[in-house]
């Protein structure tokens, strides 16, 4: 069914991860008050960073992070040490700084000897902390690629319909190779999920996947995300430079 994008727009990418930053923090409470614990699966790529420094700056004090459990909606199949992996982003933009019990943290694992196992160990470990086979994220950062991406879920990839796995072994055409990814199905049954689009580089595919979106086209990794619950884009000025239509605020 045709959707209507629920897209807000920014001047800055400052403005935009602030406003992220608060819808954040009030779904983390409404979700501790209705289910005790807020499920939150991060995003890669550069454009979270601002939020993830908001929150380990000016969060600390207003998130209830013993209640907050924290995964991550894809990774790259390299240490976590290394600076390229979702993982490092994280923990130095903000996990260093916030009061989070060590056993909520939940980092894809990357030291398997075959990445396979590595999926399949997340997967059972998903299973095990949400406690049912097919977990139901409470939100779900996601970002969008220069070629329609979406967490590691690439253009080409054949979305299958087998909803036994949570999680599966990718691979990007750019940047580390091998990639660990939520599947399409699960990032379909979060309850809310935010895109962070930011860049000029981004507003011709922007428009493209918000056009199929649209027209209900899943032309794009990123147009097949149609959850159970609500998408928000969150979007700067730049993305949407070349658009010349008016848009929703
Ligand atoms: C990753 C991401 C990926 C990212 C997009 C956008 O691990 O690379 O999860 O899906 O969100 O590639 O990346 P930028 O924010 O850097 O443009």
């Amino acid at each position: 069914m045709p959707l209507e994008p629920h897209i807000r727009i920014f001047p800055t990418v400052q403005a935009l991860s602030e406003a992220a930053a608060i819808e954040l923090a009030r779904l983390s409470s409404d979700s501790i008050a209705q289910r005790g614990r807020f499920m939150l699966a991060l995003s890669g790529g550069s454009t979270p960073r601002t939020l993830y420094e908001l929150l380990g700056k000016n969060y600390r004090n207003s998130i209830d992070w013993q209640y907050v459990h924290i995964f991550w909606g894809d990774e790259r199949y390299i240490p976590h040490e290394n600076p390229e992996s979702n993982y490092f982003l994280a923990k130095k933009s903000f996990l260093g700084y916030i009061e989070i019990p060590i056993e909520n943290i939940h980092p894809i694992p990357t030291s398997y000897s075959s990445p396979e196992e590595a999926a399949r160990t997340y997967d059972h470990e998903l299973k095990d902390i949400f406690g049912e086979i097919k977990p139901e994220f409470d939100l779900i950062l996601l970002g969008l690629g220069s070629d329609g991406h979406t967490a590691s879920l690439f253009p080409g990839l054949k979305f299958e319909n087998d909803d036994s796995r949570n999680v599966i072994v990718t691979e990007s055409p750019a940047g580390p190779r091998i990639r660990i990814s939520l599947t399409m199905n699960t990032i379909n049954r979060a309850r809310n999920i935010f895109f962070l689009v930011e860049g000029e580089e981004k507003a011709g595919i922007l428009k493209k996947v918000l056009n199929c979106i649209q027209e209900d086209q899943p032309n794009f990794p990123a147009s097949r995300v149609n959850p159970i619950g609500i998408v928000t884009w969150f979007v700067d000025r730049t993305a949407i430079k070349e658009w010349g239509q008016p848009l929703k605020k």
